[in-house]
């Protein structure tokens, strides 16, 4: 089947123009993300009064430094579209429809959020929801969501949720694994690539490799049902084939052995205890084809981080539940990388996030 084409294939607008639209575009999210912030905190301050206390002020050099990767962010991405790497009007992709549809939902879910901090809960699920055949340390309410990831109204709310955490930029962090990922399967050209992107969620980084690679045959995998229907719905407005999903827990993915040119994966790392990053790790690396390329983004860690954002890592895991983060955060994944075989390992930061790009030996 033929593909739509893009805005940009065929509206001659200027660049300069294009690139204004985008950084107004993300400067209102931004703003946005600020403002839905700093009422959100303020109710949060009233509901559960000490909490703040709890969670150290960022200086103004931090905030300044924010400031400055985050416009590196956006002229990144940027530059990666003008080099035709994905499509200009990806830049623009917005869930709209959500956006309306469920943002009020984010405001009533909040009084829910307070209880479960307020009485330490954070394995609490409707009791409707079907918790057999997850490993333990997935039944949690990661962020404080309501269902953690077991639930239709938690795969409507992640999105917005996640946007506004990021001040509008998750997709920007998510875009960078794009490049690698495009550079990596280069070595196969021409013949007809798979691509699996793990713990896929509600699909939005396929969405990202569909227009990036609009003729690969896209594959999907994570342990929510939820979430890939709501990735299923996402990914059916797009032309091309639909990539195929698949419920299953990263530690043994449902592929054949050497099967796919690619795999990526997106903030799933820090989600996971060591013993686990380790199995996710090593079972990509099965199923990925020799010289194939493995790309993972995910949180900044210490390490590699400025000195002013060690107290950002210090407060995540206590404004959202983290259990993991703090391991996580200190983890060597390069050398977990070598230990299951990877090869010309790299590792690149962007804003808030870290990139691993590793390739398995022809
Ligand atoms: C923070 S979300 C990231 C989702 C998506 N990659 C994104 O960019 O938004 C973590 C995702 O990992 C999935 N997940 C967590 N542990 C998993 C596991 N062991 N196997 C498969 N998926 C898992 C969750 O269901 C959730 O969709």
């Amino acid at each position: 089947m033929q593909s739509t084409p893009s805005l940009d294939q065929f509206i001659p607008i200027p660049q300069t123009v294009t690139k204004a639209a985008y950084q107004a575009f993300q400067d209102g999210k931004s703003y946005f993300g600020v403002a839905h912030k700093t009422i959100s905190d303020r109710l949060t301050e009233m509901f559960l009064p000490g909490r703040d206390k709890q969670i150290k002020p960022l200086s103004l050099q931090t905030l300044a430094l924010l400031q400055k990767l985050r416009n590196q962010l956006i002229e990144t991405d940027w530059q990666d579209a003008e080099n035709k790497i994905y499509p200009v009007s990806l830049l623009f992709e917005n869930p709209w429809e959500d956006f309306f549809r469920y943002y009020p939902a984010v405001w009533l879910d909040m009084p829910k959020i307070w209880e479960r901090v307020r009485n330490k809960e954070y394995q609490q699920f409707d009791p409707e929801l079907d918790r057999e055949g997850y490993p333990r340390y997935y039944l949690q309410n990661f962020h404080y969501q309501t269902d953690g990831y077991l639930s239709d109204w938690s795969a409507n709310l992640y999105d917005l949720q996640v946007e506004i955490l990021f001040n509008g930029t998750a997709d920007l962090m998510r875009r960078r694994i794009l490049k690698p990922l495009k550079e990596g399967l280069s070595n196969f050209a021409p013949q007809p690539m798979r691509v699996l992107d793990v713990a896929c969620g509600t699909g939005r980084t396929l969405k990202m490799i569909r227009a990036t690679l609009p003729k690969a045959s896209l594959f999907g995998v994570d342990l929510s049902p939820s979430y890939l229907r709501k990735a299923n719905l996402l990914l059916s407005e797009n032309p091309g084939e639909l990539p195929q999903l698949a419920q299953a827990n990263a530690e043994e993915l449902p592929y054949l052995d050497n099967y796919f040119h690619g795999v990526s994966n997106v903030f799933l790392f820090h989600e996971l205890p060591a013993e686990a990053r380790q199995r996710v790790i090593e079972e990509c690396f099965r199923v990925i084809q020799p010289g194939g390329v493995f790309v993972i983004c995910d949180s900044i860690q210490r390490s590699d981080s400025p000195e002013e954002f060690q107290v950002m890592m210090d407060n995540f895991p206590t404004i959202f539940h983290e259990p993991y983060y703090k391991h996580y955060v200190t983890d060597n994944l390069v050398e977990r990388l070598e230990e299951a075989g990877f090869q010309d390992i790299k590792t690149e930061n962007h804003f808030v996030s870290k990139y691993w790009v590793a390739r398995k030996p022809a």
